[in-house]
């Protein structure tokens, strides 16, 4: 069962809810129907998991406050359902309603709203005195609440003592004194300075990894949106566009527009090494002779090839001159021939700001490997650099791999590789497996490095 569960939710604002509803689904543009009224909703769908960060991000105006009311019950969809735990929320009548919201959901304004004459520790008890939590217990987890968020001590101080950060934190604390499975958080941080919502954004995500709690958290900074977010709901003018992980969103924009919304992301902190790497068929076990090997080189085109065992872990990779070695030597095997040196592994979970200074220097490509050494695919150099600018892996336009050197005639001593063949392993179907082997430097770097430009005021910076 989701935590919350949004079907075919609509919300128009004017005085015909339902005849606005009717025409937009029989076609109409929500321009078209605007003076029935305002379609801010429009047939929204999604389910929050339990313990799930879910972000809901647009450009102001599209709809994303009017969403999250509905989910916190303070406004009834015109149409469609809302499920919290489980529970149809449209169909409660008030108390039952009340009882729901204080029971269930906490809420984080952007404006803190707190009370002005309360003391600290009384605003983060509001909501156990809301629940009827005996005073003094309640204000005794207000104070073990302000100290999670950083706040010990304070509590006897006024909100107009505190500055807009710790004010913020007290509205979390107060949040999470009432200790509900679900938090909404409304813009709860783009009122701060960059510096502090960050730190903000941090402990967040801190207090998440202990506290689990289902988030539903607006906002419209997409940098904010994709550091915060499990999956990210992108909204435009009432509806939602895509929903996805922000490397789905990222990688597979559903439309222009949400391509041209994610393309100023900083896409180093987003990336990862796994959402980069790429097939290839250049690999060779350790166990081929030589000849197997060169006839790889021969039709990969490559002048490296990455050496694995039988289960795919990795040894070490070849040259093309260590198999004519090889052969030259009579060996029937690579395992002597393999190279350990030089080889950078990561791992698939590595950022894509940590890729660069690996890649810059490597011989061949970066292996990516999983934690008992095997290998999952490999990182040329150019995919770094192409999905910096957002060309899209584009090795196949570039000479991503060394010529054959003159000296390695290509065998066609037919006989010798069909008995060979056996040896050259069949990558795993299901395993995304590596590149081309040694990269040239590309001749014209790639155009447009969005990620080197420095953070917008409203973004949140690229270290990290
Ligand atoms: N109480 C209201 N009455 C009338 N229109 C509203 C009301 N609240 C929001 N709207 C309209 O609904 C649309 C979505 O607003 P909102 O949900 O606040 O967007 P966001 O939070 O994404 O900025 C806007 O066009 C807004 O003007
Ligand atoms: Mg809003």
């Amino acid at each position: 069962m989701s935590a919350v569960r949004a079907s075919h939710v609509w919300k128009v604002f004017g005085r015909n809810e339902k005849e606005v509803v009717k025409r937009i689904k029989a076609g109409a543009d929500r321009s078209e129907v605007a003076d029935l009224g305002t379609a801010a909703v429009i047939d929204a769908s999604f389910e929050v998991s339990r313990g799930e960060i879910f972000v809901v991000m647009g450009l102001s105006g599209s709809g994303k406050s009017t969403l999250i009311r509905m989910i916190n019950g303070l406004w009834a969809p015109s149409d469609g359902t809302i499920e919290i735990a489980g529970k149809d929320i449209s169909a409660m009548g008030p108390t039952q309603l009340r009882q729901v919201r204080r029971d269930s959901i906490s809420m984080v304004f952007q404006h803190f709203a707190l009370l002005p004459h309360r003391t600290v520790r009384e605003n983060a008890a509001y909501s156990l005195d809301l629940q009827g939590v005996p005073r003094k217990e309640a204000r005794e987890r207000a104070d073990e609440w302000l100290n999670t968020v950083g706040l010990g001590g304070w509590g006897d101080k006024y909100p107009n003592q505190l500055s807009g950060g710790m004010q913020q934190r007290v509205g979390l604390a107060r949040a999470l004194a009432a200790e509900t499975d679900i938090l909404l958080m409304d813009e709860a941080f783009s009122a701060l300075d960059p510096l502090i919502r960050r730190e903000m954004q941090d402990q967040l995500v801190e207090l998440q990894s202990t506290l689990a709690k289902t988030i539903v958290f607006i906002t419209h900074d997409l940098n904010e949106a994709m550091y915060l977010g499990d999956r990210i709901a992108v909204m435009r003018d009432g509806r939602i566009a895509q929903i996805g992980t922000s490397e789905d969103i990222l990688t597979r924009p559903t439309d222009d527009y949400v391509a041209n919304f994610v393309q100023d992301v900083d896409r180093t902190r987003v990336l990862t090494a796994s959402s980069i790497m790429q097939d290839t068929t250049a690999v060779v076990r350790h166990t081929a002779g030589p000849r197997t090997a060169m006839r790889l080189f021969e039709r990969e085109r490559v002048s490296g090839l990455f050496v694995i065992d039988s289960t795919r872990h990795l040894l070490g990779t070849v040259d093309d001159r260590a198999a004519v070695r090889a052969a030259r030597e009579g060996a029937t095997a690579l395992s002597d021939y393999v190279e350990t040196d030089g080889i950078l592994t990561v791992g698939p979970d590595t950022p894509l700001s940590e890729l660069f200074a690996p890649s810059s220097t490597a011989r061949v490509p970066l292996a990516v490997v999983d934690g008992d050494n095997r290998l999952l695919g490999v990182i040329p150099r150019i995919a770094v650099l192409s999905s910096m600018s957002q060309v899209g892996p584009s090795t196949g336009e570039m000479p991503a791999v060394t010529p054959l050197p003159a000296n390695v005639e290509p065998q066609d001593d037919a006989e010798a590789f069909t008995a060979q063949d056996d040896d050259a392993p069949e990558p795993k179907p299901g395993i995304a497996a590596a590149g081309a082997g040694d990269i040239h430097e590309a001749e014209e770097p790639p155009p447009g490095d969005h990620a080197s430009e420095g953070p917008t005021d409203d973004t949140m910076g690229a270290d990290r």
